[in-house]
């Protein structure tokens, strides 16, 4: 694997700015939400630009990790990072171009990419923080994966044998947001994340342009979406809300999206070929293709249902102290996402006879 993006131990180990000391006194500069220390501490972590333009990719995406810790922290505590020091502007440009990625950190950043142990990068020191990025990490991976097996899903028709496979495959890898929500509602409380973590993931103006957070709502659950249904099923809502998440994944991420974007999902293939076939009685191989795409868009369905119950909780009216997620939307567009998945499980289900209602059949 040649992805220097996925040399996730080399980053977490690169330190290319000699950051661990500050980064292990961050916990309580934010704690005493001194920003005089913030401010001093971030002017001594730049490089000179051109220092910068010498880094690999590796060293850069290390370094952008680290500066952002302080870029968050100073915005959490009301100071725009650019305004008090303008010297890092032409740094995270040059870090965002040797990167291809945006000129901020970003959940890869603050979660996969962040060291584990003594040398992990954290706003609080809280052991809660610890887990939402442990929770994010553990999904890492298998998004990865999943590009493989949804990519392969769009080159196949619902009658190929792969189909299914490639569901099957798939449908293992979304399990890990299950079992990442799971873990999140387990150990991070809905009014720890409101008030104390929520404040950290505030977008910054970066050369008159917003950048967001590195909050969870960037973990591109949307790269298993988008061939499975997103792609010729979406809603407004969420469309938008993609255009603007996209630009904060990993390069090859985002030719993913350009590539499918416009194509026919998994959903509508089988939808025609069940009409096509125009059979109460599915051949056996379009029968176990439908049963593995209800079966992932299920997953999909039960992880959106349970992290809408603790989104639901964080952004309550007696806990909240924003209006929107640190994505930028509403909780209204998880609802309104929820529900996509929810109907275009619903269709697959029809498509394969198995829910029809007595109404539909006497039509
Ligand atoms: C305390 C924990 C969490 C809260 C309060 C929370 C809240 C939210 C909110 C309010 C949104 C709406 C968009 C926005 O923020 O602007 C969102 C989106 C999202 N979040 Fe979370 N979240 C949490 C944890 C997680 C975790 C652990 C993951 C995954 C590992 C995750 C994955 C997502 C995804 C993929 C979206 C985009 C919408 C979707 O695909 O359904 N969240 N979250």
């Amino acid at each position: 694997m040649n992805e220097p993006r996925y040399r996730i131990s080399e980053i977490r180990q690169a330190d290319p700015l000699a950051a661990d000391p500050l980064l292990a006194v961050l916990p309580a500069m934010n704690r005493d939400a001194d920003v005089p220390a913030l401010t001093v501490a971030l002017r001594t972590l730049l490089p000179l630009p051109a220092a910068a333009d010498e880094w690999s990719v590796v060293e850069s995406l290390a370094a952008m990790r680290d500066l952002g810790m302080f870029l968050g922290s100073l915005k959490r505590h009301g100071t725009e990072p650019l305004d008090a020091v303008p010297e890092a502007l032409p740094v995270l440009e040059t870090l965002g171009r040797r990167t291809d990625m945006v000129p901020r950190d970003t959940v890869h950043h603050y979660t996969t990419w962040n060291p584990i142990g003594l040398r992990r990068r954290t706003y609080t020191g809280e052991a809660m923080e610890a887990d939402l990025q442990d929770a994010v990490r553990m999904v890492f991976p298998s998004l990865a994966a999943s590009l493989d097996t949804c990519a392969a899903l769009a080159r196949l028709e619902p009658h190929d044998p792969g189909f299914a496979v490639s569901l099957d495959r798939t449908a293992q890898h979304v399990q890990s947001m299950v079992d990442s929500i799971d873990f999140t509602v387990a150990n991070v409380s809905p009014v720890f994340f409101a008030r104390t973590l929520r404040p950290y993931f505030e977008e910054i103006d970066v050369a008159g342009r917003d950048y967001l957070g590195p909050a969870a709502a960037q973990v591109p659950l949307w790269l298993i979406d988008l061939t499975l249904w997103q792609c010729d099923h979406s809603s407004p809502e969420y469309d938008e809300f993609l255009a603007e998440s996209v630009p904060y994944s990993l390069p090859s991420w985002r030719d993913f999206h350009a590539a499918h974007t416009g194509g026919a999902s998994a959903v509508s293939k089988l939808a025609a070929a069940v009409d096509w076939e125009n059979a109460d009685r599915l051949s056996p191989q379009l029968a176990a293709s439908a049963v593995s795409l209800a079966r992932v868009l299920r997953i999909l369905k039960t992880f959106r249902a349970r992290h809408i119950g603790i989104a639901r909780k964080a952004y309550s009216d007696d806990l909240r102290l924003y209006e929107v997620g640190s994505g930028g939307a509403p909780i209204e567009l998880l609802r309104s996402v929820l529900d996509l998945t929810r109907d275009n499980e619903t269709l697959v289900r029809r498509a394969t006879g198995r829910s029809r209602t007595p109404v539909a059949s006497h039509a």
